[in-house]
């Protein structure tokens, strides 16, 4: 390490709640421009994934529950809003300290407001799956991103289970949902690999009686069985013939408040991770990060490209393992990734396009076809950001061919951030050590999942601006 400084994100401010109306916050434009070699220790912000789930698990089970490193991210604290709004007491009590006292699995209250999530699909997806086990109407809404995205399956399963919904044309927010106390129990084959769909079907088999299984076609991250298991649930994991798994979960169980201790999110330490790799000379230690088995397909493909990265001191944190990440400054080269990995890597697409960017040879990513829903179409933003970036990028069907430029591609455009955090990181570190500066037309959704990125990434030796 060059410099040991620690880098410690300033969220002493106690965030107020409600704040999913933060990621509507007004354009924030940025540019990026050659970095220094990037140098020192990242503490990173919390998974998102855990957060989310540590807030709704808590608020389900009985007691108090302590959460430690909690990310305060506009989609998490949109969470926690929404938990206030259903009569659940929680409380911020420092940097990433939060007390939940819980209610109990069907002890929420009826919202009395329309439910403002913000940017935030996860946050939505979940607790449709809560709502369906109370018999009251839950209205859902959110930024022009969440309006966008579809519904339908979530609705579907929990359609099944007794929840009667209304929505938007598509099956898009705004959206009511009207639960029930007489939930059934269901056995549902997952048509695609989602954990949010697996999650929200798994928070209504709560309040169900009986078993509730889900058969998923490939694995998928598996925070909500972690944590289920955490907070005292019974849930059982088998391996299908198929390739896929079954998630048998036991209704109605009593959950028991549990305290929690989140690790820094693989999908925010991506973006240092990446950009030690592309800016020479670098060297970085990513300080605590979780590396669940299903979601860390990112760090099998920057080894296969050659790229630098050792984990160091493993260890768990409450069910989740995590560990410290040095990545150095290393030659690329192109990656041919398969289908088959891309439920442990779906956030991690759009900057893994940029290593392949600056790798020697052709790249092709193979199988996504999911990355159209997310916070943008992610496939489009890619080829179309990559192609005003002057790199050779094709679509093939569901796959992206990224001729890499085996060093600094040329940069030098204006990028549009999509109301996408994850789309406006990716180019931003794109233009660290591209030959011409990137701008992004708004930086300000970068803050759902990762305040505090900018000075993070210019305390490591970042040069990211205003404009
Ligand atoms: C998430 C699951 C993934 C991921 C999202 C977070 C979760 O979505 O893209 O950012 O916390 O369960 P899908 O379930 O749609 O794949």
């Amino acid at each position: 390490m060059k410099k040991s400084e620690q880098i410690i994100l300033d969220q002493s401010s106690a965030p107020e709640i409600g704040a999913g109306e933060r990621a509507a916050a007004s354009a924030n434009p940025l540019v990026s421009a050659t970095a220094a070699a990037l140098a020192g220790e990242a503490v990173l912000p919390g998974d998102k994934s855990i957060s989310h789930r540590a807030l709704m698990f808590g608020a389900l089970a009985v007691g108090e529950t302590h959460i430690h490193g909690l990310l305060e991210g506009g989609d998490v604290l949109a969470t926690a809003g929404a938990l206030r709004e259903y009569g659940v007491e929680l409380d911020c009590q420092g940097p990433g300290k939060w007390r939940v006292w819980g209610v109990g699995v069907g002890g929420f209250a009826e919202p009395a407001r329309v439910l403002d999530l913000g940017n935030a699909g996860t946050a939505v997806r979940l607790l449709m799956g809560i709502a369906a086990g109370h018999a009251f109407t839950s209205y859902f809404s959110g930024d022009d991103s969440l309006l966008s995205r579809p519904m339908k399956r979530v609705a579907e399963p929990l359609r099944r289970m007794g929840a009667k919904i209304t929505a938007r044309s598509a099956c898009r927010l705004p959206l009511a949902l009207t639960g029930s106390n007489d939930l059934l129990p269901i056995e549902y084959t997952l048509p695609v690999a989602s954990a949010q769909v697996k999650s929200a079907v798994l928070l209504a088999g709560l309040a169900a009686p009986g078993e509730t299984s889900i058969i998923e076609p490939a694995p998928s991250r598996d925070h909500s069985e972690r944590m289920l298991r955490h907070f005292g649930a019974d849930v059982r994991v088998e391996e299908e013939a198929s390739g896929g798994r079954r998630i048998t979960l036991a209704g109605q169980p009593e959950l028991r408040a549990a305290d929690l201790s989140v690790p820094a999110d693989i999908s925010s330490a991506a973006f240092p991770l990446g950009a030690a790799l592309i800016v020479p000379g670098s060297n970085v230690l990513l300080k605590n990060v979780g590396i669940n088995p299903l979601r860390s397909g990112l760090l099998d493909c920057v080894a296969e490209m050659g790229g630098k990265v050792e984990l160091l001191e493993a260890r768990e944190l409450s069910g989740e393992p995590a560990a410290d990440i040095a990545v150095s400054a290393s030659e690329l080269r192109a990656i041919d990734v398969p289908a088959a990995r891309v439920p442990s890597m779906i956030d991690e697409y759009p900057i893994l396009a940029i290593l392949a960017a600056y790798a020697h040879g052709e790249s092709r990513l193979r199988g996504l076809g999911e990355l159209r829903h997310k916070e943008s179409d992610r496939f489009a933003a890619i080829v179309e950001g990559l192609t005003a970036c002057g790199v050779r990028v094709a679509a093939d069907g569901d796959d992206i061919l990224i001729d890499g430029a085996g060093g600094p591609p040329p940069g030098g455009a204006q990028i549009e951030s999509r109301l996408d955090h994850r789309i406006a990181m990716a180019f931003l570190v794109l233009g660290m050590a591209s030959q011409g500066s990137i701008t992004i037309d708004d930086g300000a959704p970068i803050a759902t999942s990762f305040p505090g990125f900018v000075e993070l990434m210019n305390n490591l030796g970042g040069n990211i601006n205003n404009v």
